[in-house]
């Protein structure tokens, strides 16, 4: 930790200087999370509390659709992204002619789309929704059918819990995508007593090996509530490490997957980027509007 310290105490000084606020993904390595993170969530929880900042600048540690959420959201301030090759294997697998091709060939069925998204797909949607709030989300729409993109694992895994017929679109995960059973049958040999939290970004025949499915923010909080003496969380690395550091009694069993835009945060990126004011994220004015009200309507029913 100490090798951290010149870093975190730089950038605390920094955030003083430029009235900034750090807003952290689960997935950020613990010397930022622990160390350095204002405010810390899982996609929703972010998209909230962008909303309620009060210092001029965001510094969002996490990926490119996330520091345009906080932008949308908080358009009078400046929201920094440390590195723009942050971006989303989700949010790259859909153009917005896409979009409009899919609600051309199913008239009248309502556009749910991932926060992992650009804002022109967002503006091209009818609502958001995140892996926090999906069912939610479809559930208040009251349709049997709606078109669910960008993400086809999501979608179904979704449709499995709500009954809600999904169109969906072949986009998915880098790092969710990669599990398999078999991954999860290897955990549990000689693991006997271990519970098995998958996100569902996950396939679905990876969701139904788990012994249960949710957000980051949900996975958190199941080992909290549950307590679990061993517990194999399926996502991205720094999820277990981050929750591990407030459980020293739990037995954090692994593998995971890394995301190479999400480590692209770095202390030093981080620190430059206050220092330097880089790089601002901005919303193309034409898109803004739109793509900011599919992301309300999802703020209002969660
Ligand atoms: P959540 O934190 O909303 O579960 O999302 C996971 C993710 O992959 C974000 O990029
Ligand atoms: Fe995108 Fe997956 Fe990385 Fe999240 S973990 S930013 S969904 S590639």
């Amino acid at each position: 930790w100490a090798t951290f310290e010149p870093d975190i105490e730089a950038i605390e000084r920094l955030k003083v200087e430029h009235d900034a606020v750090i807003l952290a993904h689960n997935y950020m390595t613990p010397e930022i999370y622990h160390g350095v993170a204002d405010i810390v969530g899982d996609s929703l929880a972010l998209a909230r509390e962008a909303q309620h900042v009060r210092a001029g600048t965001i510094v969002l540690a996490g990926v490119h659709f996330m520091a345009e959420t906080a932008k949308l959201l908080n358009p009078a301030k400046r929201v920094l992204l440390p590195d723009l090759r942050s971006g989303c294997s989700l949010a790259e697998s859909i153009t917005p002619e896409q979009v409009r091709a899919l609600r051309a060939e199913h008239p009248g069925v309502p556009v749910v789309t991932y926060v992992n998204t650009s804002a022109a797909i967002k503006a091209e949607s009818d609502i958001c929704c995140t892996s926090g709030n999906a069912v939610r989300v479809i559930e208040s729409l009251g349709v049997d059918k709606v078109i669910m993109i960008p993400d086809q694992y999501l979608a179904r895994n979704i449709a499995a819990r709500t009954g809600v017929e999904v169109i969906t679109h072949p986009g998915a995960c880098e790092v969710h995508e990669r599990f398999t059973p078999l991954d999860i049958a290897e955990i549990r040999q000689g693991n006997e007593d271990v519970v098995v939290l998958a996100h569902p970004e996950c396939p679905p025949d990876v969701v139904q090996a788990a012994d249960y499915a949710g957000s980051t923010a949900d996975m958190q909080a199941y080992v909290e509530q549950h307590r679990p003496a061993k517990v194999a969380l399926i996502t991205e690395c720094s999820m277990s490490d981050n929750v591990a550091a407030g459980h020293p009694d739990i037995d954090f069993v692994r593998p995971c997957n890394l995301c190479p835009h999400m480590k692209r945060n770095t202390l030093g990126a981080i620190r430059a980027s206050l220092e330097h004011g880089r790089h601002e994220i901005t919303v193309e004015p034409s898109l803004a509007d739109a793509a900011r009200l599919s992301i309300e309507r999802m703020l209002a029913v969660s």
